[in-house]
């Protein structure tokens, strides 16, 4: 991947021309909580190549269905938020819709050319301060909570305050585990999409930065925080930053440019 392409994104201020044959090759979707129509309307105007959800997406129903009118116009990923695991029904309709396969958290996929890593989810003091190293988290993996859980208080029964569905309870399906992160790191991309903020913003974490700089990422792009920034733009980034920083807000996406036609 060339990195004259990944340093020239445009903003969802300077939108494709329409019929220009400048379709975007992907964008990238602040959390939808539960209203797709500005997926939709977008999608449709600038036809890009794919499109991923940047968490929170609480359908309120199964993924497929709120997105069936663009399923066959263009690649659908995502990863999740914190709030994908509020409700049974927040979990089912993302995690066991037809497009539950597309989720990037944890893993690297090749989409409208490029190499996107994903990191779902939000850092959760009970699984990992993110402040302490990784041996020091207090799960290292889903699976060790969920054998926790399953050996229950008295050690014999199940201990129905600490499981869901015979497993880690529903609000840990949205936790960041360690052995995610560790796996992820030994990896490599071109774009990072996390839900939680790297070190720049106010509320972020350096351990995002970290990850992208594992990844040999250009660009981080996150959700969570509901507002559209560009980092280095807004003085939060220097120009000797490794990467490129974007938040986008809630209802808004950034547009990842189009290629040049052969
Ligand atoms: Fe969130």
């Amino acid at each position: 991947m060339s990195s004259s392409r990944i340093n020239t994104p445009f903003s969802k201020r300077e939108p494709a021309p329409e019929g220009s044959g400048n379709r975007p090759a992907i964008l990238f979707f602040g959390d939808p909580h539960g209203d797709f129509e500005p997926v939709l309307k977008a999608v449709k105007r600038l036809r890009p190549e794919a499109i991923v959800l940047l968490g929170d997406l609480q359908a309120q129903r199964p993924l497929h269905i709120e997105l069936a009118s663009i399923r066959g116009a263009t690649a659908i990923w995502f990863i999740h938020g914190n709030h994908d695991s509020d409700t049974d029904e927040d979990f089912d309709h993302l995690f066991h819709s037809e497009l539950g396969d597309r989720n990037l958290d944890g893993q690297v996929q090749v989409i409208a050319g490029y190499r996107v890593a994903g990191l779902g989810g939000i850092f959760r003091d009970k699984i990992w301060n993110p402040a302490l190293p990784l041996h020091q988290a207090a799960f290292d993996s889903a699976q060790r909570m969920a054998a926790s859980a399953r050996r229950g208080r008295a050690g014999t029964e199940v201990d129905l305050r600490t499981t869901w569905r015979g497993g880690i309870l529903r609000k840990h399906h949205s936790s960041i585990f360690p052995d995610v992160y560790r796996r992820m790191c030994a990896l490599r991309a071109d774009i990072l999409v996390t839900h939680e903020a790297p070190s720049a913003h106010a509320h972020g974490f350096l351990v995002i930065d970290e990850l992208a700089v594992h990844l040999g990422a250009q660009l981080v792009v996150h959700g969570h925080h509901h507002e559209s920034i560009d980092y280095r733009k807004a003085g939060l980034i220097g120009p000797d930053s490794p990467f490129l920083v974007h938040g986008v807000d809630k209802g808004g996406f950034l547009a990842w440019p189009a290629r040049t036609p052969a």
